[in-house]
């Protein structure tokens, strides 16, 4: 799977900075929401998840490694937050569980709940970059239906991503995993806070 690589870079390339509220959007057990805290101290780093039974396991790991984190239960496509209350939202392997509504659901909901100039950092499973990476990606598909990953072996994310209102969307970054392609994408909530349909 190539975990803990991509979320470390997905941690790198969002740049957070001291004071930087994150918010880390289906956290599961509190993996990626415990690598933003461990290597950025100075934020206050909230993790959201459907499950309680996943944030249940969370809490322990958080305790274990006595980090200070905030683990809410919620639903990517309605978040318990108030407009503009990020500074960034990160999300590793969230979106290729949600049907094309709740993808367009939570990307809106991811976009209203930055600030303005803040920035949406996303790893999950992407366009596949060769055959061998389409055929890899099927046992995925099995695994969590084809209803929900299609749009993302197909490389529509981007464009679901600029639906959401967001600008300066691109993929950064793909690998090759015995799972087939795992990609990385970048976008910001302009500082204007327009939508993004021109
Ligand atoms: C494959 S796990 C990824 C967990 C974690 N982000 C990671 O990379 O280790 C997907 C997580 O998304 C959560 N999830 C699925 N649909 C959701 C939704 N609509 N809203 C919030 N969380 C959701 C699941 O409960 C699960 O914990």
């Amino acid at each position: 799977m190539r975990e803990d690589t991509f979320k470390r870079k997905l941690v790198d390339q969002a740049q957070i900075k001291p004071g930087d509220r994150v918010l880390d959007l289906g956290c599961g057990t509190a993996t990626l929401t415990l690598l933003i805290k461990q290597r950025h101290p100075q934020t206050e780093v909230f993790g959201l998840d459907g499950d309680q039974h996943v944030l249940d396991l969370a809490w322990v790991k958080a305790a274990e490694h006595q980090l200070s984190i905030t683990l809410d239960q919620g639903l990517a496509s309605a978040l318990p937050y108030p407009d503009d209350s990020f500074n960034l939202v990160l999300s590793s392997l969230l979106f290729h569980h949600l049907t094309r509504e709740n993808k367009e659901r939570a990307l809106s909901e991811a976009f209203r709940v930055l600030r303005p100039g803040g920035e949406l950092h996303i790893a999950d499973w992407g366009k596949a970059h060769s055959g061998v990476m389409r055929m890899a990606f099927l046992l995925v598909q099995l695994l969590d239906g084809f209803e929900t990953t299609t749009d993302n072996v197909n490389g529509l994310l981007p464009s679901l991503i600029k639906g959401g209102g967001f600008s300066q969307v691109r993929q950064t970054i793909h690998y090759s995993t015995v799972f087939g392609t795992l990609s990385l994408y970048k976008a910001q909530k302009a500082t204007n806070g327009r939508l993004n349909m021109l």
